[in-house]
């Protein structure tokens, strides 16, 4: 990219042009694959040198890789952190992160979060003596509340898989710092167009890449953006831990960022349609979407986000039961779950993305029943809308 255009670019431009230039050493375009797993020394005295870090030179793709390093580069500057790194997927990221930051300590976390977040917090990180306590963040009172003197971190999900609730930034940031303690963004559903949390105090931004990132539901892999300092650290625990993303799914995330910005326009323009015509619909009971006047934390989410999002999520009459009808009946959206592909998706959190929650978690936490996701794709409108006006009308 041209110097010049980091002075101040538009949103677009920096994911077509920010953070990648063109290989200096080929001028290829398109970000070569080095796809290697180790590279050879000058001698024997270099490769001490590299291994010793006394000479910079590429050692073995564990430690780092070219390809990797030039996406971690361009998710840095999307989100404006110092640096990044990059995981085989989303959840390997966030265990890099716990483990690291939250060691012998206690996290907070919102107590509506992806089901494989919420398994890794509740199931697994205590049994390694990390405490996790599961709060509503959507008022700062409890997290204020629920902070203790070891607290590390505050990991929130705004907008929160499946529940669509939002956190407020600012003022989270504000009582993280209060208390010297790091806020962890999980910044999937927004993606760095949407919403960037370290513009409103966050410390770190966090992805599943394998959503909207790379956005052709062909690559599972993550990624976190920090300060130099924190990432610094994360880099050694990657090495010894591994979960390091392949020079492959690197470049799929590349190719997909420089897209990202029409593909979530496109997803939002039919989330948007699909949430108000839902609104209106006698079989449907609450549509959750933070583009609704209705949503809870309207407000907050307009002040934070350039946009509501493309993933939707509402009750069907009836429950659990009509909830599955419903999924069954529709014919273009997609049953599977994950969001940010190409294609609409429709799920049902509470027996699939949420399913390592308890009945009475999922009650607690507000995943009801019949509680159906929609992850809208970059399809025409009125295509979905006929497909989902369909299947209601069969029920
Ligand atoms: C908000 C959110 N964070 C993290 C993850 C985990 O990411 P991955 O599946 O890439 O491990 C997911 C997966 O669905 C998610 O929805």
């Amino acid at each position: 990219m041209d110097s010049d255009l980091h002075m101040r670019p538009g949103l677009g431009t920096r994911f077509v042009h920010g953070g990648d230039e063109h290989d200096p050493h080929t001028g290829a375009v398109s970000t070569p694959i080095y796809q290697v797993s180790t590279f050879a020394f000058r001698s024997a005295e270099h490769g001490a040198a590299c291994f010793a870090g006394e000479e910079e030179g590429y050692i073995y793709s564990r430690l780092a890789n070219p390809t990797v390093e030039i996406f971690e580069g361009k998710m840095a500057y999307l989100e404006g952190t110092d640096d990044a790194l990059a995981f085989a997927s989303g959840m390997a990221a966030i265990h890099n992160l716990i483990c690291h930051v939250a060691h012998g300590g206690h996290v907070v976390s919102g107590d509506t979060v992806y089901g494989g977040t919420f398994a890794l917090f509740d199931h697994l990180i205590p049994r390694l003596g990390i405490e996790v306590s599961f709060v509503d963040t959507t008022d700062t009172v409890n997290i204020e509340r629920a902070i203790r003197g070891d607290t590390k971190l505050i990991f929130v999900e705004t907008p929160a898989n499946p529940t669509l609730a939002i956190t407020d930034l600012a003022a989270t940031a504000e009582l993280a710092h209060a208390h010297k303690i790091l806020l962890v963004v999980d910044n999937t559903f927004s993606t760095p167009y949407l919403q960037r949390p370290i513009e409103h105090g966050a410390d770190v931004a966090l992805h599943s890449c394998t959503k909207y990132v790379g956005g052709h539901g062909d690559a599972v892999s993550g990624v976190y953006c920090g300060s130099q300092e924190l990432i610094d650290e994360s880099r050694e625990w990657r090495t010894d831990i591994g979960g390091v993303i392949a020079p492959l799914q690197s470049w799929l995330l590349l190719r997909g960022l420089k897209t990202l910005h029409l593909r979530v326009e496109r997803s939002q323009a039919n989330a948007v349609a699909l949430a108000h015509f839902l609104l209106r619909h006698p079989k449907v009971e609450m549509v959750r979407y933070p583009g609704l006047e209705s949503h809870p934390q309207y407000e907050i989410g307009k002040k934070q986000m350039l946009g509501p999002g493309g993933i939707l999520s509402f009750d069907v009459v009836g429950g659990a039961r009509a909830g599955a009808k419903l999924i069954n009946s529709v014919k273009l959206m997609t049953i599977a779950v994950s969001l940010g592909d190409c294609a609409t998706l429709i799920e049902h959190p509470a027996s699939m993305t949420h399913s390592t929650m308890s009945p009475e978690e999922l009650t607690r936490y507000g995943i009801t029943p019949g509680l159906v996701r929609i992850a809208a794709g970059i399809e025409d409108a009125d295509d979905l809308l006929e497909d989902i006006e369909r299947a209601l009308a069969l029920m």
